[in-house]
């Protein structure tokens, strides 16, 4: 009997106990599914302490973050800037002159790296597990890389020096950092999944990391458009020297946003199915100063949940033919406003995190989904862009190589191959087709509209419909008033 039971024990032990050599059968102890050999490798990255590949984020960052970002760059204050500023650059003539081109390449570099410096520092604030969530901790190798080049860039003495700085500010804007939009909402969302970050700090990081991004962008872009200007025999403009504002007609960019959302039912129904009349009132012809694509997106997006709650309405009631939807503009001196009403029911339940980048976890989850069902953002790697020449591809077993990170620059080959414009991501980002809800169109919204002393508000008439109302701020108004995050 003993002898027996001495057997079923050593039975029991060979049987249970893996050898120490082999790797333990963890998919026992959790119901979901193993992870498989195409996932391994991201849940891999997710674990080590550094990324693998980052030039910034490693053993050396702690002295380098000392001496060069905190003793040196966070001593120096960011300048707050008008739009008046931006464009004249130490004298009050609108005319361009190569001293102006000059001085504004210099201030550029410059002021860039200090604002980089300033961003690096508040993210260095957050709790390290946020910072180190797997989306942030590329936008902030992303910000560092950045910091690094504009520091490090030699100064501009002459127009050919600015000429080139030019062409690596263009570089710039549409390399990888084009990214960092996409992965900051996710960083986000994943963090409010996790319940890692309070969701009111998060969205006010968020909108704060958004503003300072416009800010930058806008300086970054102004010295492109004035020294192509320049280059080009351009010498004068009205408002700003260059030309990434311009005049719009109201009434051609919502008929332009119509479209764009009409195709994009069609494309998630069928061909014939029906379309709401839209009807456009009050200041019809007005035509006003603005950046043309933030009012693309801003209409774009605005007018993408509109049509979408009239078609579903119709689809739901049953009715003859979808609720009109109609658009009113008004103005006084010193804002624009459209007014979108449609009769698509109102917004079903009262979401109090319409307005937030976090949401509810299970909005979040559904969000963060979608995002990564993204055309274009599956593939990817920061690291392989960033360094191309070091090891940041790595080998499976099988000898294929792989990458890091689930995201890519959206369609890389369009962002440096086709003509230069502004504000790629964002409008990329818009035009993703209606099967992907990201859940964020109100919240990024309302930042932009804020930036140019406007706002966004919703006024929902359950069982009615919903007037949507986007106020923007005159440029021409503002244009002296000095500010940090909004210019
Ligand atoms: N005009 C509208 N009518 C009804 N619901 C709306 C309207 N505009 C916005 N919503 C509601 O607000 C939600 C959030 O909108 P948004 O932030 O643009 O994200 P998404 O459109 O990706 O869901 C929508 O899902 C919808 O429920
Ligand atoms: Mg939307």
């Amino acid at each position: 009997m003993k002898k027996l039971l001495r057997r079923s024990i050593r039975w029991k032990h060979s049987v249970h106990t893996p050898d120490i050599s082999q790797t333990p059968n963890f998919t026992k102890y959790s119901p979901i599914r193993p992870i498989n050999e195409e996932l391994a490798p991201y849940v891999l990255e997710t674990m080590r302490a550094f990324p693998t590949g980052s030039r910034h984020v490693n053993q050396q960052h702690y002295y380098h973050n000392r001496t060069v970002l905190i003793e040196d760059y966070l001593r120096k204050k960011p300048h707050p800037v008008s739009l008046m500023q931006l464009a004249q650059y130490y004298d009050d003539s609108a005319q361009l002159t190569k001293q102006k081109i000059i001085n504004s390449g210099k201030f550029v570099k410059e002021e860039l790296a200090i604002r980089m410096a300033h961003k690096l520092h508040s993210l260095q604030q957050l709790p390290f597990h946020v910072v180190n969530n797997f989306h942030f901790v590329q936008a902030y190798e992303s910000y560092y890389n950045i910091f690094e080049r504009f520091r490090k860039y030699p100064t501009i003495r002459t127009i050919e020096d600015n000429e080139k700085f030019a062409a690596f500010l263009r570089r710039i804007l549409q390399d990888f950092n084009s990214l960092n939009l996409p992965h900051l909402v996710m960083g986000a969302l994943e963090c409010t999944i996790l319940d890692l970050y309070p969701q009111d700090k998060m969205d006010e990081l968020l909108s704060s990391l958004l503003r300072a991004r416009i800010s930058r962008r806008l300086i970054v872009e102004e010295h492109i458009s004035i020294t192509s200007n320049y280059s080009s025999g351009k010498k004068e403009n009205t408002l700003v020297l260059g030309d990434i504002f311009q005049e719009c007609s109201a009434k051609e960019y919502i008929l332009q946003a119509s479209k764009t959302c009409e195709k994009f039912i069609k494309d998630m129904y069928y061909e014939s199915m029906a379309l709401p009349e839209l009807f456009i009132d009050g200041e019809v012809d007005l035509k006003f100063y603005f950046l043309p694509t933030h009012l693309k997106y801003l209409l774009g997006e605005i007018l993408r949940n509109t049509y979408e709650a009239t078609v579903k309405d119709y689809i739901r009631q049953g009715l003859d033919k979808p609720q009109p939807i109609c658009i009113t503009i008004v103005k006084n001196d010193e804002s624009f406003l459209f007014r979108i009403s449609d009769r698509a029911g109102g917004i079903p339940i009262n979401d109090k995190n319409i307005w937030s980048f976090g949401k509810s976890k299970e909005r979040a989850s559904e969000s963060l989904e979608n995002f990564h069902r993204l055309p274009g953002l599956q593939t990817v790697s920061l690291y392989d862009h960033l360094y191309q020449t070091n090891n940041a591809i790595s080998v499976d077993k099988a000898n294929r190589p792989y990458r890091h990170t689930s995201l890519e620059p959206m369609s890389h080959t369009n962002l440096t191959g086709a003509k230069f414009k502004f504000e790629t991501p964002l409008i990329k980002l818009m035009q993703r087709s209606y099967r992907y809800k990201l859940g964020i169109g109100l919240a990024m919204c309302k930042v932009y509209a804020e930036y140019w002393n406007g706002d966004l508000t919703l006024h929902s008439l359950p069982g009615y419909g919903t007037d949507t109302v986007l106020k923007l701020g005159n440029l021409i108004h503002s244009a002296k008033k000095l500010q940090l995050d909004k210019v």
